[in-house]
């Protein structure tokens, strides 16, 4: 292990606090819980990014859920998406007729999120509804589709609860702004 690796780079302000944090994953659960009374749904995790977010939403929902997670590599610059996608590990589980609720930690142009929605839609979901912890203002065609949204967040790229910078925050308990002199 090098002294690199020990490293814990700085960060800007933090934008969402861990109280902050798990009060809006509360909500998100009860919202959840009474939308899909009846028919529990199938959380779609999407790694490594949402790992955080959906062990606390999975558990902030009170109904027999099952989970399933799809890993993404999208090309380009860390921090821009490049709108190119490559599943790097699909499902585990058949989508064939169930509800599925796609779980991402940001929604910033909406290409990751189209190309999901597309992919689930076409291996036979009977519903795709997507809950977000954040959604960048101002940067989707169409954001409105969203359905469940944690936090709307100004244009600052951000790290921590899920979110990386070059695989650096992961861990962060709360959701801070990146500083650009260290990306990685
Ligand atoms: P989109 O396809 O442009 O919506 O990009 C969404 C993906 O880009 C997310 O799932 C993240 O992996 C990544 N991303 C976008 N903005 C940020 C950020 O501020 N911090 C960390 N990752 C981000
Ligand atoms: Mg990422």
């Amino acid at each position: 292990m090098t002294e690199e690796c020990n490293d814990r780079r700085p960060h800007g302000e933090i934008l969402l606090t861990e109280a902050q944090i798990a009060g809006r994953v509360g909500e998100l659960g009860a919202q959840i819980t009474a939308d899909y009374a009846g028919r529990p749904p199938l959380l779609v995790g999407v790694l490594k990014g949402a790992f955080v977010f959906m062990a606390d939403l999975a558990r902030a929902i009170d109904l027999d859920v099952e989970v399933d997670f799809m890993a993404l590599s999208s090309y380009g610059r860390s921090t821009e998406t490049s709108g190119v996608v490559r599943i790097l590990m699909d499902l585990d589980e058949s989508v064939q007729d169930r509800h599925v609720v796609l779980v991402e930690d940001i929604v910033d142009t909406g290409l990751t999120l189209s190309y999901l929605e597309d992919h689930l839609a076409t291996a036979g979901a009977a519903s795709v509804e997507v809950c977000a912890l954040l959604v960048r203002q101002g940067r989707q065609h169409d954001a409105s589709h969203i359905t469940y949204v944690g936090f709307e967040l100004p244009p600052a790229f951000v790290v921590g609860y899920g979110l990386d910078a070059g695989e650096y925050g992961r861990n962060l308990p709360y959701v801070a702004e990146h500083t650009p002199t260290h990306s990685g």
